[in-house]
């Protein structure tokens, strides 16, 4: 008897724990929505008075002109500030791209939305950002709802109080600012991009409401879904019944106390989630005065020895890294067009699989991701140089791991969490990611975990040894051969090992190219060159006995503050197998050749 109390104790902690996690509002396409998106007034403020309470920014006070007060020497009204008659910016969009004179800022920019809202006395309202990077502080009608931190995650601030009939003013401070104690911290291989980069919405729900959802298949059952439905409002005990009409399948759970049920279906009659088939199903979720809707796909993943099993079929993963660089115009992504631009060329290029680098890319393209057919690595921005030994900095990866897994958890096409990309082994290096990946398994049981590791390279060996390997399941790695180490010959001559039976993913490997330039193959920047690195990077790759998965770096070219060279570069990393301008390079389809004879 006692082994079994331990047990439910054991089990009710670690669902406390999974349902205590980020209070995110789950499938906001699915919500009552206002969308706020669109032209908002902006102010850049580039040693942060407006923060400063002084010339009535934050109150939204209108300049007045000088009044002498006589027994008052200065004006304390003093406005120096004008939101109506600022420059406009669009949101969502970094601010970079949108305006010339911003290109290379990095700082504090103000951002005002005036909209008129009629709120409902048995509703409740939240203000819901898609991302800001980096961080973030909110205030509505002069009130400070709170902060962010993270430029790549969503938040959210309850305004049912705030929230006025009428006109209401929404203010933004955004500050993209690097900092060696930010995730990720001040040197990274992309551009800073900063501002509301993804949407913002007014989000309508009854006083209770299904606040959050998790319905994937259960750990390695291909017919039993296995989850949990949460309730947040004074009526948090309530009946609430969930449906996939196409599988014919009903449940009516009850709620416990602080609004949580758990959800068991089963069926042997579900088509499985695949590249191939990415079949998804409507799952309706409704309580006494709530309704949801959402396309839900449901697949397995596992691994066996060295093996990724994909609804208990052993897959090869063949992909492209993909930074959230927009197609064409450059820039954050954020549209449907932008995601469907992309995943359409790695599909073009054979991809079944993608690496959304280095951070959590728009719920548009993890949507599409299950949309389109393609698997996903996603990962948070734990990049190079962290500081590991300092427990703020763990709290703000931990909290970008918990609301990219809380906003993705139902999404089929994810199937890799990773914790972390090229960082150095130490001891508090050790201890922040095990920890980070013991957090992962404990909020989703159902996915592997992963991190980018670099091997130990000697004459002619690359081996994995890295003490993380331990605690991952799929190591993912790094490598160059042929433009950073070694000359491209010797690749089909190394020899790959692990100390670990698992398998590994190469999740990076690349040269650069400047599209359109050609030449001899000995001319670094052609495409022949680059060309020449990956004829000779397949062979290697073909004779790793414990590789499942590519995922070339890059897809497309993106823009870097690291890469300075003119004309070549021009603040791009050109690594991309596409241009930035939609021109696939030779390699791209050298790829594609070697992708097509993988089953
Ligand atoms: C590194 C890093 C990438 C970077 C790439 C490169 O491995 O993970 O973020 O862009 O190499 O040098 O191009």
């Amino acid at each position: 008897m006692k082994k079994v109390f331990l047990l439910l104790l054991i089990f009710i902690s670690q669902n406390r724990e999974i349902f205590a996690q980020v209070n995110l509002i789950q499938n906001i396409p699915g919500r009552q929505t206002m969308l706020l998106d669109g032209t908002w007034d902006s102010q850049v403020d580039i040693v942060g008075v407006g923060s400063l309470g002084r010339f009535g920014l934050i109150q939204d006070r209108k300049p007045i002109p000088f009044i002498y007060k006589g027994d008052n020497p200065r004006n304390t009204e003093l406005v120096e500030q004008d939101m109506d008659m600022s420059e406009k910016i669009k949101v969502p969009g970094d601010w970079n791209t949108q305006k010339e004179k911003l290109f290379l800022y990095e700082g504090n920019l103000w951002y005002r939305k005036k909209f008129t809202a009629t709120p409902k006395s048995d509703k409740r309202y939240f203000i819901y950002f898609g991302a800001v990077n980096y961080e973030a502080t909110v205030y509505l009608n002069g009130v400070k709802l709170g902060q962010h931190k993270g430029g790549f995650t969503p938040f959210q601030f309850e305004i049912t109080k705030e929230l006025k009939d009428g006109e209401n003013k929404l203010l933004v401070n955004a500050n993209n600012t690097r900092g060696e104690d930010n995730i990720p911290t001040k040197i990274s291989d992309w551009w800073n991009y900063g501002g509301i980069t993804r949407s913002v919405s007014l989000i309508e729900v009854p006083e209770t409401y299904i606040s959050d959802y998790f319905i994937q298949l259960d750990k390695g059952k291909l017919s039993e879904i296995k989850g949990w439905v949460k309730l947040d409002g004074q009526q948090k005990s309530q009946s609430v019944t969930v449906e996939i009409p196409e599988l014919g399948l009903k449940q009516i759970v009850k709620t416990d106390t602080a609004g949580n049920a758990e959800i068991n279906l089963s069926s042997k009659k579900i088509q499985h989630w695949s590249p191939e088939n990415p079949k998804r199903y409507d799952v309706i979720l409704s309580s006494n005065n709530d309704n949801i809707k959402d396309k839900i796909g449901f697949r397995t993943i596992e691994t066996r020895g060295t093996e990724i099993l994909l609804n208990g079929n052993p897959i090869f993963l063949k992909g492209a890294a993909i930074h959230e660089e927009a197609p064409y115009r450059t820039g954050r992504c954020y549209s449907e067009g932008d995601a469907r631009t992309l995943l359409t060329w790695a599909k073009e290029m054979g991809s079944n699989y993608v690496r959304l680098a280095h951070y959590p890319h728009n719920e548009t393209m993890t949507r599409m991701a299950d949309e389109m057919g393609l698997l996903v690595w996603s990962e948070v921005p734990v990049y190079w140089n962290v500081k590991f030994d300092k427990p703020e900095v763990y709290a703000n990866a931990e909290n970008q791991l918990l609301e990219n897994i809380s906003r993705d958890k139902n999404r089929a096409s994810i199937i890799l969490w990773s914790v972390a990309n090229e960082t150095n082994e130490s001891e508090p290096r050790l201890i922040f990611l095990k920890k980070l990946l013991e957090k992962t398994k404990t909020v989703d049981p159902t996915r592997l975990t992963t991190a980018a590791l670099l091997a130990k390279e000697s004459k002619n060996e690359f081996s994995l040894e890295d003490p993380l390997g331990e605690f991952v399941d799929v190591m993912g790695c790094n490598e160059y051969i042929g433009w950073y180490t070694l000359p491209a010959e010797l690749a089909p001559t190394m020899k790959w090992t692990s100390k670990y039976n698992k398998p590994m993913i190469m999740s990076e490997f690349g040269a650069e190219a400047v599209a359109g330039l050609h030449g001899k193959s000995d001319e670094i920047w052609t495409e022949e060159y680059q060309n020449r690195i990956f004829e000779n990077q397949v062979k290697m790759l073909s004779n790793i006995s414990f590789l499942r998965g590519t995922s070339v770096w890059a897809l497309m070219d993106f823009r870097s503050p690291l890469r300075l060279l003119p004309i070549k570069q021009d603040f791009f990393n050109r690594k991309g197998l596409v241009s930035e301008t939609g021109i696939k390079k030779m390699a791209f389809y050298t790829l594609k050749n070697w992708y097509d004879t993988k089953k």
